[in-house]
């Protein structure tokens, strides 16, 4: 399934996923129906129960697909966006019902480390699928009835199977939360964005203030925040001071420096870089190792870089890592350092050269 691309603070409207079809987010379920679809949980799998197997996962989606009056009203097909909608969600798992257009699939996508499972409850869905050992890819049929579960690190691309519309009920444990997408490439699938997923707490999903949705939403909220020491500074603050230092540069006046002395250093990961292409005369350099490559006191420094007076311009994909980069650089002594505003994404999109990637960096 693919929900990646609902973020904090959603409201639900229709959702874009790199390279596929959109998403939109269905409704609330009420109250009423959440106790509902909980009690038929109560009776597939303990109610204390912690993480669940596949096998438990699967006993899940096989059951709920066969109690209709738990969801079949609520279906929404449209054939423009995938629609979705959170059935429920507790410390153990997540439960999703998704319908499916003709043409609609996810891409490829993998589930953040959850073990899950999906099963047809109406129509047919086809799944694609990366062998666990890696490598080849399969595909399989799932008539209504039929389902999978699997366990964390499976990625796949589930895609209508054709003829009429199809329904499926999806469960996730421990609740989805996070998931990467994937890009088909010579060298394979290649991990192209990780999103963060909101999950059925988001507005339209949260069915009220005393429901076990949203006693399990603010037992995360404490469970993420608890153990913090006093005064540490969260990334936005990070971010914020980092870039306080910087005189940064929008790829136009990034262009321009080029031509006057300034670097380009691209610290964006290969499978990025794959994905994403690279700039013709940048250096690449690892982010695990660009304070050893720049210091000008270090023994694994690259001379002509590592000098006080470099004029560094880090890049990374959208110019976020980059800022905090280019910000330890000028704390190590490169006083004219700084990052690419927007990063490769905004160069690119400023119509600016790139090429295939070619480095390994
Ligand atoms: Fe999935």
């Amino acid at each position: 399934m693919s929900l990646a691309t609902v973020s904090a603070g959603s409201t639900g409207a229709q959702q874009s996923v790199p390279g596929g079809a959109g998403l939109t987010q269905g409704r609330g379920v009420s109250p009423e129906r959440q106790q509902a679809v909980a009690g038929a949980l109560r009776d597939l799998i303990h109610p204390r129960a912690g993480r669940l197997s596949p096998a438990q996962l699967r006993a899940v989606t096989l059951g709920l697909a066969g109690r209709r009056e738990l969801w079949a009203d609520l279906v929404v097909h449209d054939p423009d966006v995938r629609w979705y909608l959170p059935l429920h969600r507790s410390e153990s798992c997540d439960v999703w019902l998704l319908a499916w257009e003709r043409g609609q699939n996810t891409d490829w996508h993998d589930h953040g480390g959850s073990s899950g499972s999906f099963t047809v409850a109406e129509g047919s869905l086809a799944e694609q699928y990366r062998a666990p050992s890696g490598g080849r890819l399969s595909r399989r049929m799932l008539d209504v009835g039929m389902g999978i579960a699997f366990g964390p690190g499976h990625v796949h691309d589930v895609s209508h199977g054709g003829g009429s519309r199809a329904t499926s009920i999806h469960a996730y444990s421990p609740p989805l939360m996070a998931m990467t997408y994937y890009k088909p490439t010579p060298y394979g699938l290649i991990a192209a964005s990780t999103m963060a997923i909101d999950g059925p707490e988001g507005d339209r999903g949260r069915g009220g203030a005393d429901t076990a949705l949203a006693d399990a939403t603010a037992s995360a909220a404490g469970l993420s925040s608890d153990a913090l020491p006093a005064n540490a500074p969260g990334i936005d603050e990070l971010m914020a001071e980092a870039r306080s230092g910087l005189a940064r540069l929008r790829p136009e006046a990034a262009f321009a420096a080029l031509t006057d002395g300034a670097v380009l250093v691209d610290i964006r990961p290969l499978e990025q870089r794959i994905v994403e292409g690279e700039i013709p005369g940048a250096i690449v350099i690892s982010r695990n190792v660009l304070e050893w490559r720049l210091d000008p006191r270090s023994e694994a420094r690259i001379p002509a870089l590592a000098r006080a007076d470099a004029r560094i311009i880090v890049l990374c994909s959208q110019g976020y890592a980059s800022s905090l980069a280019a910000a330890t650089l000028r704390r190590i002594g490169l006083r004219e350092a700084t990052d690419l505003d927007g990063g490769f994404q905004a160069w690119k999109a400023a119509g600016l050269p790139t090429h295939p990637a070619r480095s390994l960096g």
